[in-house]
């Protein structure tokens, strides 16, 4: 049976980088009032967590993707939850989970550069650099990890562990 073994990232080290990627949005967004986008579901918890660490004026939003049947590795993704605004003009932060292929992320950006915003930058909670396809510029960056499947922290395994409060290592038969 497939469970959460080995702690990967603890809760204080979570905790720890997530607010020194608070403090750097706050620098670079002082006067911006950004809008922070989280990309479902996977991100909710960093997003959570990253925009309490982040004291300045920002507003949120969450757009919901998903690859087309089955073929992440296609690069085919599509958009299933917009953003509920209008972001012409907007200094825009995409809050990510992961970047593993880096497709999804590829495909959010050029979507999203397409609305005129500002400025687009890209926070994201853990890069998984071994397995990237196409390069993506990461602006903010909280961990990088080996190629191992992870859970806890929004990371999901067939849905489940979401809601650990620290992350994991998928290990077992
Ligand atoms: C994960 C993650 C990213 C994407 C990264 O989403 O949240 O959006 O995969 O992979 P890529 O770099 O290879 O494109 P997933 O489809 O697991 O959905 P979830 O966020 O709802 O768990």
């Amino acid at each position: 049976m497939l469970q959460p073994g080995r702690v990967i990232i603890s809760q204080a080290e979570l905790q720890g980088r997530i607010a020194e990627l608070g403090t750097d949005l706050a620098r670079d967004f002082a006067h911006e009032r950004p809008i922070m986008v989280g990309v479902l579901q996977g991100a909710f918890l960093f997003m959570a967590d990253l925009i309490r660490a982040t004291p300045i004026e920002l507003t949120t939003d969450f757009i919901g993707v998903a690859s087309y049947a089955g073929s992440k590795s296609s690069g085919q993704v599509r958009i299933v939850s917009d953003l509920s605004v209008a972001i012409e003009g907007r200094h825009v932060v995409i809050v990510e989970d992961i970047v593993d292929t880096g497709l999804t992320l590829s495909y959010l950006k050029r979507t999203l550069e397409a609305r005129r915003p500002r400025s687009l930058r890209v926070c994201v909670l853990v890069d998984k650099v071994e397995r990237r396809k196409v390069d993506v510029p990461l602006d903010y960056v909280g961990f990088t990890i080996p190629n191992v499947f992870i859970v806890g922290y929004g990371f999901d395994y067939d849905g489940l562990y979401r809601n650990l409060p620290y992350v994991a290592a998928l290990e077992g038969e």
